[in-house]
């Protein structure tokens, strides 16, 4: 296979049939401008040639790396069928299109949680919470949950891909894919 993202796809599909639970999780590291790395997981929620797009509050810890770093890497592990995918790539908002888009389909409490949660900030209280999720049920009680401006979407532009496949005695499989101006070169790496 000459393109990663079919590939990914073929990947994709078998973990969504058999992962136990959200073969969609992926883990996202991001490195702040001190350079200290950090790792989440989130979840895919749109792939396409174009990258691989993920939901979040644009202020929370990986958004602020985001804004002064946008290099991040993606790790995909699927216990099931063995398979681990790594992405490196940079990190790009989304439109506020896509953002609304998506926000729309989330359920009611989701949307509120949004505009209630000063995600990656220090909780003083689980009171606090409380009391700002029912300040903004109580806002939009009667109107639309719109979407919050501190809440989109970030879409990983891929250039490099490595598809990694458990084998006996740790003699795994590892392809990689590289993006240069001619396209996606591949090759091999020892395990
Ligand atoms: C399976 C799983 C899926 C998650 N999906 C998301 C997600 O899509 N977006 C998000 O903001 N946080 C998600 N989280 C929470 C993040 O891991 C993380 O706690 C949060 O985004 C704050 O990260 P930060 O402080 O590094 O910015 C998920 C956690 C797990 C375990």
């Amino acid at each position: 296979m000459t393109d990663p993202f079919d590939l990914f796809t073929l990947w994709f599909k078998e973990a969504c049939l058999r992962e136990e639970s959200y073969p969609d999780a992926m883990c996202v590291s991001t490195v702040s401008k001190e350079g200290q790395p950090s790792s989440r997981q989130v979840l895919l929620k749109h792939y396409s040639h174009e990258g691989f797009v993920f939901f979040t509050n644009t202020q929370s810890r990986k958004g602020k790396d985001i804004a002064d770093n946008p290099n991040v890497a993606l790790n995909f592990y699927w216990k099931s069928i063995k398979r681990q995918i790594r992405i490196e790539g940079e990190a790009h908002r989304v439109s506020d299109a896509l953002a609304n888009e998506y926000f729309i389909t989330r359920p009611g409490e989701s949307k509120i949680g949004a505009w209630a949660s000063k995600q990656s900030k220090i909780l003083p209280s689980r009171d606090e919470l409380d009391q700002a999720i029912s300040f903004y049920a109580a806002e939009f009680q009667d109107e639309p949950i719109t979407r919050p401006p501190h809440w989109s979407g970030y879409c990983i532009v891929p250039k490099l891909f490595e598809f990694w496949t458990e084998l006996p005695f740790r003699l795994h499989d590892r392809t990689v894919f590289q993006k240069d101006s001619d396209g996606w070169q591949t090759f091999k790496l020892y395990p």
